[in-house]
């Protein structure tokens, strides 16, 4: 997914978002995290990094507020990569935020990725693809996926990808709010949620009879969108909705996309976008219209083409 383009002293990597389609959580792990099981595509918004060799390191970005302290993702990648191939020297990175932040598409893990990858090529480091998305896994549980090919199942606390061979037709119609989700408490008010609270931990996951597994989706992509509808789940909608109590009807993702016209909705990761699934662009094109004059922002998308595996 991640390919690079050099100039004499640049390379470019063009940054892609994620999509849970589906995201069943399993457990609470004793170690806080969470094992999941989600089926992911990768989806054609991008953000662009720009990486320059230098003596010392600097970080810039347009097109949306992020923190570019050393808590930024891109940084961090930069310096793990660094110090395990021992570079010398540093780098100027240029982000352009395409990608919404907070809102569950991954961005900054994907610009995590891109950074991993990027910077391998301008130093020469070397380093084989498998061997950047183990190290992408410690920089957060996003991360790996986005080595994978455009469909995965995720596993373990995300980071555990299993490669699915399938390609898929539909539209997107990605649709987010002007605020975003901070993961971590999402998965919190998670644990709240009387259904977490009542599982037993270490013990199997949600066993409501009827749901789907994250896993049933797989058997869909290729059918029509509105046929998708019943299996696309998201254990966390419940708790990322928990956390805005009273929220304004004007603000609620889910009931303007379904206003519109969307057949098959769901939320991606923690939020707090959602998108809507369609079987042509034009049909896409009209949602995403209804959905902008509603007051939301939106792209539509496909799911990217291309089979490689990790
Ligand atoms: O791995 P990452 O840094 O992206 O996760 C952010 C936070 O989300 C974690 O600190 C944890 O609280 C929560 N999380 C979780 N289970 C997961 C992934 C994330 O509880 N599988």
């Amino acid at each position: 997914m991640l390919e690079t383009t050099s100039s004499s002293r640049n390379v470019t990597v063009d940054a892609p978002a994620k999509v849970n389609l589906t995201l069943r959580v399993l457990r609470r792990r004793d170690d806080g995290y969470h094992d999941l099981e989600s089926v992911v595509a990768i989806v054609g918004l991008f953000d662009r990094l720009i990486f320059e060799a230098a003596d010392d390191w600097h970080l810039s970005c347009r097109g949306a507020d992020v923190p570019l302290g050393d808590d930024n993702l891109v940084l961090k990648a930069a310096r793990l990569l660094h110090d395990t191939c021992g570079v010398r020297g540093a780098a100027h990175i240029r982000l352009e935020k395409r990608i919404p932040p907070g809102r569950g598409f991954g961005g900054g893990s994907s610009d995590a990725a891109a950074t991993l990858v990027g910077l391998n090529d301008l130093w020469g480091c070397r380093r084989s693809r498998e061997d950047l998305a183990a190290l992408g896994a410690h920089l957060g549980s996003d991360v790996p996926l986005f080595f994978g090919p455009p469909i995965s199942i995720l596993r373990g606390r995300g980071e555990r990808i299993e490669p699915v061979a399938a390609r898929c037709s539909w539209h997107l119609v990605l649709a987010w709010p002007d605020f975003g989700m901070p993961t971590a408490q999402v998965y919190a008010a998670y644990d709240r949620l009387p259904s977490a609270g009542n599982r037993p931990s270490g013990l199997g996951g949600p066993a409501e009879p009827g749901r789907p597994a994250a896993t049933d989706i797989l058997d869909r992509l290729a059918g029509p969108a509105q046929e998708a509808r019943p299996f696309l789940v998201n254990d966390l909608e419940a708790a990322t909705r928990n956390l805005r109590p009273g929220a304004d009807a004007s603000k609620d993702v889910r009931a303007i996309l379904e206003r519109a016209g969307g057949a098959a909705v769901a939320m991606t990761g923690s939020g707090s976008a959602y998108f809507a699934l369609t079987d042509t662009e034009a049909e896409a094109r009209r949602l995403a219209e209804a959905v902008r004059r509603a007051g939301m922002e939106t792209a539509v998308v496909k799911v990217l083409g291309g089979a490689q595996l990790v």
